[in-house]
This record gives C-alpha cells, sequence and structure tokens, in this order.
C-alpha cells in the first residue's frame, strides 16, 4: 500500500531528538526552530515528560469518558491556575481542528445563531466547519461551502463594527487567532480584540479566541490575547498542549452552560493524553517556561531587527516573523540544507520561527549567524 500523497516532504528522515535538537538516521545533528508545526513546547524527550507518560502507560493508558478519569480534574484544575482563567470549564479533544469545531458548535447551541464571523488570512483547520472560517479556498472541499461563515478584514475594527451594525443579532461567534499563524504571522491589534469583546458583549454573541498556535505560554504570556486585557468566552488549545502527544481541548467561561450530550468524544480526555498535559504545565510552570519564552523571545526579534536585509519582523515571545526578500529566497531552504536548522515558513516569503518555549539564547546565536552567513554569502 502506497502513503495518500498530500504532504510535500523534506528529504529527512528524523530518529532522534533531545531539548531542541533533533538527528536523522545518518548521525546528522538539527537545530529545531519549528518544533513540527509550533508543536514542541517543553523540547523533544523532555526527561519529566518521558517518565510522567510512562508511568502513566505502565497503570493505563486509555479508557474513555463514560467512567471517571480524575486526571481530567486535575488537568483543569492546573490549566486554570497556570493560564489564571480558574473559573472556566475545561473540555477535551484531540487536535486544534476539532477544538475549534466544538467551539464554533457551542457557540450555536448557546446562542441559537448560525454565522460565524471569521478574518482574512485566517486558519482554523481542515474539519468542516473549521475549514469553512478558514481564508483558503483551496481546501475548503464543496461540501463544506456554507453561507454561515462571514469573512472580514483582519485588525479591520470598523469594518467589524459596521458587520454587527447590520448582522450583530445573527451572529453566534467571531473566531480570531492571537497571531495568526499559517497566514504569516499577524498579531491581533490590542484594539481590534477588545472591539470584538465589546461588540460580542453588546449583540450577546461568543468570542472564540483560537489559541491553537498563539497560546500555551508561546508568547510568554498563557495566552496571547491575554496581551488586549480582555477575557475571550472560549479559547481553543492543542499543537504545543501535549509536545507532541495529540491532545487539544477549549476551556469555556461560567456562562456556558453544558448539557448532557451537545460535545462528545471517544478519545479526548483519555489518561495519557491528560498525563501528557499535565507533564507540560508543570514543566512550563516549573521552569518559569513563559518568563524564557518573553526574555529569548524579545533577544530573538531585537537581534533579527539589525539584521537589514530582513523586513517587517514581528511577532511575540517565541512566535516570530519576517519577511525575507525575493533576492535571498533561498533562505529557508539553505538554513536546512547547509545549516541544519528547521524553520517554517507562510507563503509567499516569510520565514517563521516557533521553538521550544526552553530553547536558550546560545541556541538562538547559532540561528542568527547561520542567517547573517547565508545572507553575506548570497549578496
Ligand atoms: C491557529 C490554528 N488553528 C487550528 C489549527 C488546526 O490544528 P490541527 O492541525 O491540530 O487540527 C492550526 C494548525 O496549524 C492552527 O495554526
Amino acid at each position: 500500500m502506497q502513503l495518500f500523497d498530500v504532504y510535500p516532504i523534506n528529504n529527512i528522515t528524523i530518529v532522534k531528538g533531545d531539548g531542541s535538537y533533533i538527528w536523522d538516521d545518518a548521525g546528522n545533528k538539527y537545530l529545531d526552530f519549528y518544533g513540527g508545526h509550533a508543536v514542541i513546547s517543553i523540547g523533544h524527550t523532555n526527561p519529566y515528560y518521558v517518565k510522567r507518560l510512562t508511568s502513566q502507560l505502565n497503570k493505563i493508558g486509555f479508557y474513555s469518558n463514560s467512567i471517571k478519569i480524575p486526571l481530567q480534574q486535575e488537568l483543569a484544575e492546573k490549566l486554570g491556575k497556570v493560564s489564571g482563567k480558574d473559573d472556566y470549564q475545561l473540555f477535551l479533544c484531540n487536535s486544534g481542528a476539532e477544538a475549534n469545531e466544538n467551539a464554533m458548535k457551542l457557540a450555536s447551541f448557546h446562542t441559537g445563531r448560525k454565522k460565524i464571523v471569521a478574518f482574512s488570512k485566517a486558519f482554523h483547520g481542515r474539519t468542516s466547519l473549521a475549514v469553512a472560517a478558514t481564508d483558503t479556498p483551496s481546501i475548503v472541499a464543496p461540501v463544506n461551502q456554507t453561507d454561515n461563515v462571514v469573512f472580514l478584514p483582519f485588525n479591520d475594527v470598523a469594518a467589524l463594527h459596521a458587520y454587527f451594525s447590520e448582522h450583530g443579532s445573527e451572529v453566534a461567534a467571531v473566531i480570531v487567532e492571537g497571531i495568526q499563524g499559517v497566514g504569516g504571522i499577524n498579531v491581533a491589534s490590542e484594539d481590534f480584540l477588545k472591539a470584538i469583546r465589546s461588540l460580542c458583549d453588546k449583540h450577546g454573541s461568543v468570542y472564540i479566541a483560537d489559541s491553537v498556535q498563539c497560546g500555551y505560554g508561546r508568547t510568554g504570556k498563557f495566552f496571547s490575547h491575554d496581551y488586549a486585557g480582555v477575557n475571550a468566552d472560549i479559547y481553543t488549545m492543542a499543537k504545543g498542549m501535549g509536545n507532541g502527544f495529540p491532545v487539544g481541548g477549549i476551556i469555556i467561561a461560567p456562562a456556558l452552560h453544558a448539557k448532557h450530550g451537545m460535545l462528545g468524544t471517544t478519545f479526548g480526555g483519555n489518561h495519557l493524553a491528560c498525563a501528557a498535559a499535565l507533564a507540560v504545565l508543570e514543566v512550563i510552570e516549573g521552569d518559569n517556561l513563559l518568563e524564557n519564552a518573553e526574555n529569548v523571545g524579545n533577544y530573538i526579534i531585537n537581534e533579527l531587527k539589525q539584521i537589514s536585509e530582513l523586513q517587517n519582523v514581528r511577532g511575540r515571545g517565541l512566535m516570530i516573523g519576517f519577511d525575507v526578500p525575493e533576492q535571498h529566497k533561498e533562505l529557508k531552504k539553505n538554513l536546512l540544507s547547509k545549516h541544519r536548522i528547521f524553520t517554517g515558513e507562510a507563503k509567499p516569503n516569510v520565514i517563521r520561527l516557533l521553538p521550544a518555549l526552553n530553547i536558550q539564547k546560545q541556541d538562538v546565536d547559532v540561528l542568527l549567524n547561520a542567517i547573517r552567513a547565508e545572507l553575506t554569502s548570497n549578496n
């Protein structure tokens, strides 16, 4: 049997990881500024994480949501403490798309409405409503096309007011990334997020903060939306939540009420997934990783801004992007092939940095020196 060929891949086989480094099957060592797409939050094979998962697996790995799973309550309490949202409610699932799908569904149940407001360049996942709210027509199948989703320009407060003044009573939810990831590292302005909050309050709509990529400590605050100083009604999470173990979830404000059967999943919240999510939070808390993400992130951003060839350096904490001019368009490829450094990208010419939250300055210097060397050799 062949694999269904949907991914353009690098011809590299990774067999081992340790912290921010990974090795291929020929023994070559790589520095990881990509984290498998923002997933590796506390470092590859983090020893505490490996121990907690192994120990849980030796007891029990899975049972469904038909029995009590005290690890879920333990996770809810820890998440409430670390995120500062202790009065929220936790629903666990398995991926980012599923988290967003459940968040929008819940908003629709809660309001009895159908309209979802999403934004230009948004990416919310590939399940039916999540992909319909994603601004990439080529990945939306005909069956997923719907008039229930409306796209407005990102960071445009006036357009938001104009839409709500005419259609506010139809809007179930506004879904927005605190920093757009796939869209190219576009930071939502504080005014924009505050306007979403106040319009949702005024019209009885639900503010969904897609924190799948920008959340879980990546930006130096637990949720990047927190920079705006207002709370969302639902935060969606995945990626860094399990440091590679597939786990996602949504946290839900107290005003939204649960009813038996309204949401559900077979795998979500299983023992092993909870152990993974707990291990990540314990390391984030114990090793002060929010602080590290902010400090090292500021260092990277400041240093990148000194490199005159790079344009529009932007981001927060360890979610950073910059534009690469046309004459240096091979930069990402060369960082990998010549310097063995993984980075992320966004079309057409953005390099995205999404390292583990415990990345150190000396690792950053390796990247910066490689970028400088490439830009010089290509002048
Ligand atoms: C902001 C955002 N939301 C949702 C998703 C979908 O997550 P998953 O691939 O886990 O379904 C992604 C994935 O890149 C994302 O970046």
